[in-house]
């Protein structure tokens, strides 16, 4: 095995933030599936390809730890991405049964009514910004689904102006965050979220209800204290991908369909949750359009991969938009061809996007966002979508693959045969 780490491919840290798509293809292009790129001053190995991320997942346990910066850490206290070993599997595990199995299926009818409101909202606008429409959505989703907020209420009316503050917190420069007033006020915000999020706990009496904060505590395996953090990472994992994922999706559906037809059309005759046509839709969206483009780890122990050893202190990432668009892996990666996604060989094929991560990381909240995708396509079921302008051409990638200029586009009741 070789021993030494794979060479750094020079300038990298610009070129990657100018255009982090471009950059990364080029590179697999020209130093294979592992590469080693200078990024925010540590040298990075990039697991990409065929067999790279399943390298990184494997060693996740004993040499890995999600690479959080401290403001990360201060925001989000014990929430489940800032834990590690033990602390993490145990932060984990009622966190992933509060959104999926039963609880999930308990929460589809008000997912199904939420997302029928916002439709039925978009068809009476006229012309509306497509990134615009899904980001409501999933603030909805938010504060209905996550939170339980009763409508109207004084929690519900302060929460949007609390959660921006506090996203762009998030988004603060962690060196210069003691000085900078727009951190401090997210601090500030999420502070008064975690009371939210207390009084919702203090308000739910033993029965599980429509939203993820009933379940969490409904199970009895977090401490109260816990809870707020663990929203708080929930509510940011959730919002933005979501709102990326079903903007890219409706963006394809409104340029070709023939797919949405199809879709449609099974939905009504199948059920919306077995259709294969709507599935392969979901999953190629998944592929062409996956939101995160860098998951990134810190090296918490000397790792010996076929690719050479990684020193502890060096980072290793792994890239779900990058990869799904190496022409190794996907024929003609730019088309956007559900039929690649087709039969059984397509739902094996699915389950090998990165999309959601894998391994001991991997989102716990893919069969949420899944469902509301699935959900989202059902209520256009009746409906025609249509482009008002041409389809984005430029894209931002960071710190999610958004549109960087309005989508407008119609939506229209389908005229009937
Ligand atoms: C299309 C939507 C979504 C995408 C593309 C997405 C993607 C991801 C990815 C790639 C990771 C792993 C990151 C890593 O390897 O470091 C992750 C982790 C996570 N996601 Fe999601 N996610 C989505 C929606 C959601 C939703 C709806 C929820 C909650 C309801 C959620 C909650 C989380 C949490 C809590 C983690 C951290 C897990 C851990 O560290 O163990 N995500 N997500």
């Amino acid at each position: 095995m070789n021993s030494s780490p794979p060479g750094l491919v020079t300038e990298s840290s610009d070129l990657f933030q100018a255009d982090p798509m471009a950059f990364l293809l080029s590179q697999h292009a020209q130093h294979g599936e592992v590469f080693a790129m200078e990024l925010d001053g540590t040298p990075t190995v990039i697991f990409g390809g065929e067999r790279g991320p399943a390298v990184l997942f494997r060693a996740e346990r004993n040499h890995l730890a999600v690479h959080n910066t401290p403001l990360v850490h201060e925001l989000f206290g014990r929430a489940v991405f800032n834990l590690v070993g033990e602390h993490h599997r145990r932060a984990r595990r009622p966190l992933r049964q509060a959104v999926t199995g039963r609880p999930l299926r308990e929460m589809t009818p008000a997912v199904a009514a939420l997302v029928a409101r916002h439709v039925a909202r978009w068809s009476e606008l006229g012309v509306f910004d497509l990134h615009e429409a899904t980001r409501a959505l999933t603030l909805d989703v938010c504060a209905r689904l996550i939170l339980g907020l009763p409508p109207g209420c004084d929690d519900d009316q302060q929460f949007p102006g609390l959660f921006a503050a506090f996203v762009a917190a998030a988004e603060a420069d962690c060196a210069v965050r003691d000085s900078d007033p727009v951190y401090q006020r997210g601090l500030a915000a999420a502070g008064e979220l975690r009371a939210m999020i207390g009084r919702r706990v203090a308000a739910v009496d033993g029965t599980p209800g429509r939203d993820v904060v009933s379940h969490l505590v409904g199970a009895g395996e977090v401490s109260p204290s816990d809870v707020g953090d663990h929203l708080l990472a929930v509510m940011i994992a959730a919002r933005e991908t979501t709102a990326s994922l079903l903007t890219w999706m409706l963006i394809e559906i409104a340029q070709d369909p023939d797919n949405a037809q199809t879709a449609a059309g099974e939905i009504h005759t199948a059920g919306h949750l077995d259709s294969a046509a709507v599935h392969a839709v979901l999953w190629e969206t998944e592929r062409r359009h996956s939101p995160n483009m860098l998951s990134r780890r810190a090296v918490t122990a000397d790792l010996a991969t076929p690719y050479g050893v990684i020193p502890h202190g060096w980072h290793a990432a792994y890239s779900p938009a990058a990869n799904h668009l190496l022409p190794d892996l996907f024929d003609d990666p730019g088309r956007f061809r559900p039929a690649r996604f087709a039969g059984q060989a397509g739902a094996r094929r699915a389950g090998g996007l990165l999309t959601f991560g894998q391994g001991a990381h991997a989102c716990p909240g893919k069969p949420f966002a899944e469902l509301l995708a699935v959900t989202v396509m059902t209520a256009l079921g009746a409906h025609r979508l249509t482009l008002a302008g041409p389809p984005p051409e430029q894209v931002r990638y960071l710190p999610v693959k958004i549109p960087a200029c309005p989508v407008r586009a119609v939506l229209r009741p389908r005229s009937r045969p």
